[in-house]
């Protein structure tokens, strides 16, 4: 994933829902988040999807309805702009493809993808959705009910490991928009190499020990990103 070809360096931004906040799109954990309006339990594990497939899906339809009336914001603008001066790789918890669509080339998404369906009986049986709804009935090639391409609570988060590998040669590390306590995605910032400059932007509390080398920028996504975006190009470590 990561290009080594050259000597630039190599920035990963491991972005959450916060990132998409200033496009519309909610939070989970906000005050009036997601998760305030709807129990985990009841959407968003296999054991829901067995219950109830259909409040299941109407969940994610309304997930991948928001996201296809969202445009990226300037903060997604600004990552992707990143990479005119240094290899960037992102690594996303959020379903919605506002990253690719401001233009990053290298998005891993370790949550999956709105915009994507899958299989339930096959899950490398993956494919593009392009309406906003999935409706019961709907099947893949091997006649099950297809699914969204989502990682469910209590699901394993196959993309981890290739998100480790990548956080591990970050020469600089910056998280933007996210609560940092759904594991294990929040841990990896602990793979980053201890000494490498590390970036929070989020206008929450958090506690300052997280981990060394960690400035926290209190502010949205967009202001926040805008003061770092000029602050890593004026000193371009290529
Ligand atoms: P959370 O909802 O837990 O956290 C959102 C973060 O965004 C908080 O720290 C807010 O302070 C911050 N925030 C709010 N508005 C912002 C803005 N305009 N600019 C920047 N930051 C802002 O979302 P995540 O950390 O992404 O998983 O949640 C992680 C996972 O929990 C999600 O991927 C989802 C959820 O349950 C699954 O569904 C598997």
């Amino acid at each position: 994933m990561m290009k080594k070809k050259d000597n630039k360096k190599h920035i990963v931004v491991f972005t959450g829902a916060g990132v998409s906040a200033e496009s519309g799109l909610k939070t989970f954990r906000d005050s009036d988040g997601l998760w305030e309006n709807y129990r985990i339990e009841e959407v968003a594990t296999p054991e829901a999807w067995e219950r109830n497939p259909k409040l299941v899906l109407e969940f994610y339809n309304m997930r991948r309805k928001q996201c296809m009336e969202a445009k990226p914001n300037n903060a997604h603008l600004l990552i992707a702009q990143l990479e005119k001066h240094y290899n960037v790789s992102v690594i996303t918890q959020n379903i919605d493809d506002l990253h690719e669509r401001a233009g990053s080339t290298n998005v891993l998404h370790l949550h999956g993808e709105i915009m994507k369906v899958r299989s339930s009986v096959d899950e490398n049986l993956i494919y593009p959705i392009n309406k906003w709804n999935l409706e019961l009935g709907e099947k893949c090639e091997k006649g099950s009910q297809l699914r969204p391409h989502i990682v469910w609570f209590g699901e394993p988060v196959p993309m981890m490991e290739k998100a480790i590998e990548i956080v591990q040669t970050a020469d600089v590390f910056i998280v933007v928009g996210s609560s940092l306590v759904v594991y294990p995605a929040a841990g990896l910032i602990f793979y980053a190499p201890t000494d490498i400059p590390k970036y929070l932007i989020d206008p929450g509390e958090f506690s300052s020990t997280i981990t060394k080398n960690l400035i926290h920028i209190k502010k949205k996504a967009t202001e926040g990103m805008q003061e770092l975006y000029e602050l890593l190009t004026k000193n371009v470590w290529v």
